[in-house]
């Protein structure tokens, strides 16, 4: 039987969705002859994600890096890789450093860091928008929070891009090294910056964690680097991707670009849309922590399950015409932030980035429009689903 689901072939990463309405038309639960499982209807993948006593986020841990030190995967053993009762104590003591309160406060940051962006390009008419903008800007975000000098921007962004070939399995073997490298040089600045902040605190979350650490015994040192490089990664290359594929999914619906023209407050609704209708991450990975059975399909101890979110998102069962990018739907439930305990913890972050980052691109790149008549790349990567590059041009 020809093999329905790689997530590695370039040309599955460029454009998945038609494999997916074959998945789950076909196999809903496929098993991959390597043996991992993919999981493609919405309700299959809320009932893996919503069950961690059979399906643990241990395979979130990072069990794609190579064997070796904590230096060259220091994400592993952080909150993301956690099942409860762990996670849920982790995630109540990290969760004080995401409330709406804090997150609220940034709105003016981000506002004067998207400004410093744009007086880079503005007056050119034209970027290159992920690099000009849709990866500085959560890169720097997220250096802010965590109290870091944001001059040091282009050293987050090579750590957060090797963090996501690291984790994702993307690029050449040199490239693979390279991103190692990159990532002991990170794993080594967050231990330093940890054992500054253990001696004259701040008001950053890593002074939190840090804190908590003492209060409860619940994080170690090693912890709190872990959750540094995870925000790091998970909170940058995301939202980047979130913008990318924003602004791709206008750019191909015309009509929709200039109903929001004319009506910014719709674009809350895009971004919505744009985390149901092309998730910048496509899927999740759980281990199957006994036998068990999923759909009629038996599943044995330790089997790699993949939630492909981005499929289901697109189920026909669940969303009402679900190839058609509509900003009117309703998209509640939709899986672009995950779904159950481990629900995304910057979800209003990411909202609110991205509504602000869209609200700029369309005030201030007038009659924006790709500066290529070439098909736009998207990142080979199995996880996360954005444009490698999107030259644009305007009117300045
Ligand atoms: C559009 C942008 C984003 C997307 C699409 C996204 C997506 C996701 C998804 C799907 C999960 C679930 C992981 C799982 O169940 O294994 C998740 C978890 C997480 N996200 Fe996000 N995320 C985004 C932005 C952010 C931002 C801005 C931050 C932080 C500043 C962040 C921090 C996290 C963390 C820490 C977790 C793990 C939560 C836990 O394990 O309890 N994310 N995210």
């Amino acid at each position: 039987m020809a093999v329905l689901l790689n997530p590695l072939d370039p040309e599955f990463q460029q454009y998945p969705y038609d494999k997916y309405t074959e998945l789950r038309r076909d196999a809903p639960i496929y098993r991959h002859p390597a043996g991992f499982i993919g999981v493609s209807r919405y309700r299959d993948v809320v009932q893996v994600l919503t069950t961690p006593e059979l399906f643990s986020s241990k395979a979130m841990g990072g069990m794609d890096m190579p064997a070796g030190t904590t230096d060259l995967n220091p994400s592993h053993g952080s909150l993301i890789g956690k099942d409860p009762p762990v996670h849920t104590k982790m995630r109540n003591v990290v969760n004080r450093g995401f409330t709406p309160r804090r997150i609220g406060k940034l709105e003016p940051r981000i506002h004067e860091v998207i400004d410093e962006l744009f007086a880079e390009f503005a007056g050119t008419g034209q970027c290159e928008l992920m690099s000009a903008l849709a990866s500085p800007m959560p890169v720097t975000m997220i250096a802010e929070l965590l109290g870091l000098d944001t001059a040091m921007r282009d050293d987050f962004k090579r750590w957060a891009h090797s963090l996501m070939i690291g984790s994702t399995q993307m690029g050449d073997a040199d490239q693979r090294l390279k991103s190692m490298e990159n990532v002991r040089e990170f794993s080594r600045f967050m231990r330093t910056v940890t054992e500054e902040r253990r001696k004259s605190p701040g008001n950053d979350l890593i002074s939190l964690l840090i804190h908590a650490e003492g209060e409860e015994g619940i994080l170690t040192p090693e912890e709190v680097v872990g959750f540094a490089s995870l925000l790091l990664f998970a909170g940058s290359e995301t939202t980047t991707n979130l913008i990318g594929n924003a602004v791709l999914a206008l750019l191909d619906h015309p009509e929709v670009l200039e109903r929001v023209r004319r009506d910014p407050s719709l674009i809350p609704n895009v971004v919505e849309e744009t985390l149901r209708y092309d998730s910048p991450i496509q899927l999740l990975m759980r281990l199957v922590v006994e036998d068990t059975e999923l759909g009629g399909v038996e599943l044995k101890t330790n089997s790699m399950v993949l939630t492909l979110l981005g499929s289901a998102n697109r189920d026909e069962a669940q969303f009402e015409d679900p190839d058609r990018f509509d900003i009117d739907r309703n998209t509640q439930g939709h899986l672009g932030l995950g779904f159950g305990n481990h629900f995304c913890l910057g979800s209003a972050l990411a909202r609110l980035q991205g509504k602000l980052a869209l609200e700029a691109i369309l005030e201030r790149m007038p009659n924006f429009e790709l500066a290529t008549s070439e098909p736009i790349a998207r990142h080979g990567s199995l996880l996360v689903r954005g444009p490698a590059a999107l030259p644009l041009r305007f009117d300045a």
